[in-house]
């Protein structure tokens, strides 16, 4: 956007190599808006790296994190508890429905999918039985180590490597748009039907409630529902991964709140700190954790990182919960994502658009081609809107601190976008 010839060191990740050169850069944040290097401001509808759900410099997630600081910055967590840590993880077993009551606390979404595939695969050992057959979809996410790769066959993270366990992938039966009607809802279930009738009983599915990186696809209302239906009929765990959709992204606090329904395991991570400093979560029953108290496994949990449950991480997790209380920002979330959706489905009738779709703040604009999408956002951006194209879909996942203004300033500013997209052509 801001060509430059300078070289760099830095090799940052998931972007191609000849790309990196004369790059955006950013160099500060306040609110909702993003400020690059050469002093032009843009409304960031894409929320940081999509988790920074309080806004930017928000004082009091500023101030919560300095108080700790200088206080405690963190401690050994295999010779001390500290009071942070502690305070966040019965905040959470208080918001999370059901026995939701034991967490794990960590560094990122990927170590969060690490943990809950450890602890769900290692209860079935604890309880006597040898499962370890995990369903997951095909275009989910659930973060970049080795072993989290491996659940996702997205064309970025396919893995070379054979995986510890077996991992069954469920296809999309039909194009997102129609998933949600009543028989994309029908032929997604009995795909996962089929997934856990076929081979030796599942250990484990894992699902986003909505599919992040995998086209932003929002899946049928009723279908989490009835998977959990089908989960507890053949005795499988459910684990969601609500590292994109946790904490108001799509309108409640959490994305499978929407269905009513109780998963077995729960990860978190970007909204739970606003993305003010690394954080992440696993939260599980206390009837899984309890399989953990007897031997062979009466050590505990074999899995852990050196700054997991980070103090000051969780003074600021403690302080965004704050936040989002007195804010109201999973009800913003929710008002001003209609009002965006509403805005921008208008796109649904240009010729370069073919699908239009969000919860909460999380709209989707899928376009004709990946050319396409990459050329409205960079459109989009020249026009002062920060969003994201990822192989032919345009993200918009701004903060949920988002005001009427902003909404219609993005509403404006994207369909014009891809009005100058389309005269290009
Ligand atoms: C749904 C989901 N799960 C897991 C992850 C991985 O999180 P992290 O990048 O913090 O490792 C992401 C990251 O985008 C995500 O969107």
């Amino acid at each position: 956007m801001h060509p430059s010839t300078r070289t760099s060191s830095l090799w940052r990740p998931w972007t191609p190599i000849t790309q990196q050169a004369g790059s955006l850069r950013i160099v500060e944040a306040l609110g909702n808006r993003v400020r690059d290097v050469e002093g032009n401001w843009y409304l960031d509808g894409i929320s940081g790296v999509l988790n920074a759900s309080c806004g930017h410099g928000h004082p009091r997630l500023i101030e919560a994190a300095t108080r700790q600081l200088q206080q405690l910055v963190h401690y050994d967590p295999m010779v001390s508890s500290h009071d942070p840590a502690e305070t966040l993880a019965a905040r959470l077993a208080e918001l999370l429905p059901g026995d939701l009551n034991e967490t794990v606390l960590l560094n990122s979404g990927s170590e969060a999918t690490e943990a809950a595939l450890r602890i769900a695969l290692q209860y079935w050992r604890n309880i006597g039985e040898h499962r370890d057959r995990v369903i997951t979809f095909e275009a989910a996410y659930h973060g970049t180590t080795f072993l989290s790769q491996q659940l996702s066959k997205l064309p970025f993270t396919v893995s070379e490597w054979t995986p510890p366990f077996p991992i069954e992938h469920v296809a999309l039966p039909a194009a997102p748009r129609e998933l949600r009607t009543e028989e994309g809802a029908d032929a997604l279930i009995a795909a996962f039907a089929r997934a856990l009738e076929a081979g030796p009983p599942a250990a484990a599915v894992m699902v986003e409630p909505l599919l992040g990186l995998g086209g932003c696809v929002v899946l049928p209302a009723g279908f989490l529902a009835r998977l959990r239906e089908l989960c507890d009929r053949h005795g499988a765990l459910l684990i969601l991964d609500e590292v994109f959709c946790g904490f108001g992204r799509t309108g409640r606090m959490f994305g499978f709140e929407h269905e009513g329904i109780t998963p077995d395991l729960v990860t978190l991570s970007k909204g739970i700190s606003g993305g003010y400093v690394p954080l992440a979560a696993v939260t599980v029953t206390s009837r899984i954790k309890e399989t953990f108290v007897r031997e062979p496994v009466a050590q505990g949990l074999r899995y852990g990182h050196t700054t997991g449950g980070h103090a000051v991480a969780s003074a600021v997790g403690n302080t965004v919960l704050d936040v989002m209380a007195d804010e109201k920002l999973v009800e913003n979330a929710a008002a001003q994502g209609n009002a965006l959706l509403e805005g921008l489905r208008k796109l649904g009738t240009n010729p370069l658009i073919t699908d239009v779709r969000g919860l909460g703040l999380v709209v989707a604009i899928e376009a004709d081609t990946p050319e396409s999408a990459a050329a409205i956002a960079e459109a989009s951006a020249r026009a002062g809107v920060m969003t994201r194209a990822e192989r032919g879909v345009i993200r918009i996942a701004p903060p949920l601190t988002l005001t009427d203004d902003d909404t219609a300033e993005a509403v404006a500013k994207i369909s014009g976008a891809v009005d100058v997209a389309l005269a290009r052509r």
